[in-house]
C-alpha cells in the first residue's frame, strides 16, 4: 500500500463523555467489533471510579503494566483505527483536553436520561475551540430517558452546534425496539427478550406503506412515521464538509451495553470521519503527506517502574514516516534522539515497530528529556500549536516540608509538571510556588508521587482563586498600570509568561472593565 493510502485509511479519534455516560462500554464494544479484544470487561481496569489516592495509585500501577490501553489500535475493513483513551475521572480532565490535541475527530457519549452534563459541556467547548469534527452517541436508550427531540435541542442550545440525526430510536426504555437509519431507510430491530441480538436490517423505503405496524405495533409505527417526517422537515440534510469543519454534528442513538446502534455508529463513522489532516505549527502549516517526518509529544505516561522513573512519551505522527533507529531533532533542546524500541499499540498489545504513519501514535522510552508539546522533526525547527495549558480551577501554595531535600522537591515538581500532572506558577511578589490543577485528587497524587518517586515531602496551603488568566495588550501603558495595580495577583507560568490570578469572577470582570485594551485568556495559546 502506498504512503497516501496509508494516511487516508487512518482514523485517529477519542471517545469522551461525562463520567458514567458509557464511554468505557462503547469503547469496549468498538474494540470487540474490531477484534482487538475478545471478552467484555477488558477495558474496565482503566477506570478510576474511586477518589482516594491509594485507589488512584493502584490503578496507575495496573495501567503501568498495560500502558497499551492508552491507545487502542485495530484494523476494521480497510481502515486502521486508533482510539486514544482518556481518563475516566474528571479530576484528570486536563489530560483529556491534551489528548484531544492529537485526534482528528471525537465521539461524545451522552446519557439519554441525563442529557448534557458539565463535563460534556467542557469537552465539547474544547472540541469547538479546535474545530474538531464531532459525533454524538446518545446512549442508554434501553432506559427511560429524555425525549430524543429534547435531547437534540439541549445539545444544540448548550453546546452551540447544529445537530443532524443519523439514526432515530424506535421507542425507549422497556419499549426500546431498535433504531431507524435515516439516510439508508434501514430499520434495525432487536431480537429476543434479552435485547442482545440484532436482526438483519430491514429496508423500509416508505414508512407509511410497508407494514411497519405489523413489525413493531401500531403505536410505535405511528410515532416513528410522525417523528421521521418532522426530522426530514426540520433538520438540514447531512453535508460531510460541514461536519469536517466542525459546524454540524451527526447524532446517533443506541445502547452501548446492549451493543445496539454501535455497529451503525462505527461503520458510518469510519466512512465520514476525517483521515489525518493539516497540523498547525508556529512557523507554517504541515501537511501529513509531506515526505519528512514531524510529530509532537501529547502525553507522558510515568510510573511504569517508580524506582527508575521510567516514562513513555506518546508521539503523534503529523507528517512523513517515523522510522526506528533514525536520529530525529528534538527541537526544544536542539539534540538528536534515536529510538531503538519505539512501540505501537495494536490489538491491546504493545509491539516494537519499524515505522509509523501520520495519525499513528508511537510510544518511546523517556528518561526525562521530553515535555508535553515537544516537537520532533528531521531537522526543521517547528513548534506545533494546539497543545495549550488550560486555566486550572484549584490552586494551592506548595511548601517544602523537609529542608534537607529542597533539590528533590524542585526536581520532582519540575518533572511532574512537565508530564502535565498539574501546572506550576511562581508568585511574582513573594516568589512562592503555586500548583494549579483541575481536580482535588491531583494534589494528593502529587504529594504521593513526590514522596515515593523523588523522596521529597511537601505541604500545601490553601489559595482560594477563581482562575489563572494569560493576558496581552498592545497598550503598554495599560499593561504597566494593570501590573502595578494587581501586583499581588500576578504570577509567572513555567515558561515565564505572565498570568493574572483572579480571585473571583467579579475581580476578573472588573479587570476587564477597567483595562479594556487588555485581553484575558483561559488557555495559554491564543495567537
Ligand atoms: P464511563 O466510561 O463513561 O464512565 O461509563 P461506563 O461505560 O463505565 O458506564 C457507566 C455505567 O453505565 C456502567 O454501569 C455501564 O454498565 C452502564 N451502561 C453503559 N451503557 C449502557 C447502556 O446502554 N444501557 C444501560 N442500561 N447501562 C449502560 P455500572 O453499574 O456503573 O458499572 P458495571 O458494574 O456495569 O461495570
Amino acid at each position: 500500500m502506498g504512503f497516501i493510502e496509508e494516511i487516508q485509511r487512518r482514523r485517529t479519534f477519542a471517545i469522551v463523555s461525562h463520567p458514567d455516560a458509557g464511554k468505557t462500554t462503547l469503547t469496549e464494544k468498538l474494540l470487540l467489533f474490531g477484534g482487538a479484544i475478545h471478552v467484555a470487561g477488558a477495558v474496565k481496569s482503566n477506570k478510576i471510579k474511586k477518589t482516594t489516592v491509594s485507589d488512584f495509585m493502584e490503578i496507575e500501577k495496573q495501567r503501568g503494566i498495560s500502558v497499551s490501553t492508552s491507545v487502542m489500535g485495530f484494523e476494521y475493513n480497510k481502515y486502521k483505527v486508533n482510539i486514544l483513551d482518556t481518563p475516566g475521572h474528571q479530576d484528570f480532565a486536563e489530560d483529556t483536553y491534551r489528548t484531544l490535541s492529537a485526534v482528528d475527530s471525537v465521539i461524545i457519549v451522552v446519557d439519554a436520561a441525563k442529557g448534557v452534563e458539565t463535563q460534556t459541556e467542557k469537552l465539547s467547548n474544547v472540541c469547538r475551540m479546535r474545530k474538531t469534527p464531532t459525533i454524538f452517541f446518545i446512549n442508554k436508550l434501553d432506559r427511560e430517558g429524555l425525549d430524543p427531540f429534547v435531547l437534540i435541542d439541549e445539545i444544540e442550545k448548550k453546546l452551540n452546534i447544529i445537530c443532524i440525526p443519523v439514526t432515530w430510536p424506535l421507542g425507549m426504555g422497556k419499549n426500546f425496539r431498535g433504531v431507524y437509519q435515516l439516510h439508508t431507510d434501514k430499520l434495525y430491530l432487536f431480537e429476543g427478550e434479552e435485547k442482545q441480538r440484532v436482526q438483519e436490517p430491514i429496508v423500509i423505503k416508505n414508512l407509511n406503506q410497508n407494514g411497519l405496524a405489523s413489525l413493531v405495533g401500531e403505536v410505535l409505527a405511528n410515532k416513528l412515521i410522525e417523528e421521521v417526517e418532522l426530522i426530514r422537515n426540520v433538520f438540514p440534510t447531512f453535508n460531510r464538509q460541514d461536519y469536517l469543519q466542525g459546524n454540524i454534528a451527526p447524532v446517533f442513538f443506541g445502547s452501548a451495553l446492549n451493543n445496539f446502534g454501535v455497529k451503525e455508529l462505527l461503520e458510518t463513522f469510519l466512512e465520514i470521519a476525517p483521515s489525518p489532516g493539516t497540523s498547525i505549527a508556529n512557523e507554517r502549516l504541515v501537511n501529513p503527506e509531506e515526505q519528512k517526518f514531524t510529530g509532537f509529544v501529547f502525553k507522558i505516561h510515568a510510573n511504569l517502574h517508580p524506582q527508575f522513573r521510567a516514562r513513555i512519551a506518546f508521539i503523534k505522527v503529523c507528517s512523513g514516516v517515523f522510522r526506528r533507529n533514525i536520529p530525529y531533532l528534538h527541537v526544544r533542546s536542539g539534540k538528536l534522539f534515536k529510538f531503538s524500541n519505539p512501540t505501537s499499540f495494536m490489538a491491546s498489545k504493545q509491539s516494537v515497530i519499524d515505522e509509523a504513519y501520520p495519525g499513528d501514535i508511537v510510544g518511546v522510552h523517556d528518561t526525562g528529556n521530553f515535555k508535553i508539546g515537544d516537537t520532533l522533526t528531521e531537522g526543521e525547527v517547528l513548534h506545533f500549536k494546539g497543545i495549550p495549558s488550560f486555566s486550572p480551577e484549584l490552586f494551592r501554595y506548595v511548601e517544602n516540608a523537609d529542608p534537607a531535600r529542597y533539590k528533590q522537591l524542585a526536581k520532582g515538581l519540575e518533572q511532574l509538571t512537565d508530564e502535565g500532572v498539574a501546572q506550576l506558577f511562581t508568585h511574582k511578589m513573594n516568589g512562592r510556588k503555586i500548583i494549579g490543577t483541575v481536580g482535588a485528587l491531583q494534589f494528593d497524587v502529587i504529594q504521593f508521587r513526590l514522596e515515593h518517586e523523588y523522596s521529597a515531602l511537601c505541604r500545601y496551603e490553601a489559595l482560594p482563586l477563581y482562575k489563572a488568566c494569560w493576558f496581552r495588550s498592545n497598550n503598554t501603558k495599560q499593561i504597566e498600570e494593570f501590573k502595578k495595580r494587581k501586583a499581588n495577583f500576578l504570577a509567572e507560568d513555567k515558561y515565564g509568561r505572565d498570568v493574572y490570578l483572579a480571585d473571583s469572577a467579579f475581580s476578573l470582570q472588573m479587570a476587564k472593565e477597567n483595562f479594556p485594551d487588555i485581553e484575558f485568556f483561559f488557555t495559554s495559546e491564543f495567537n
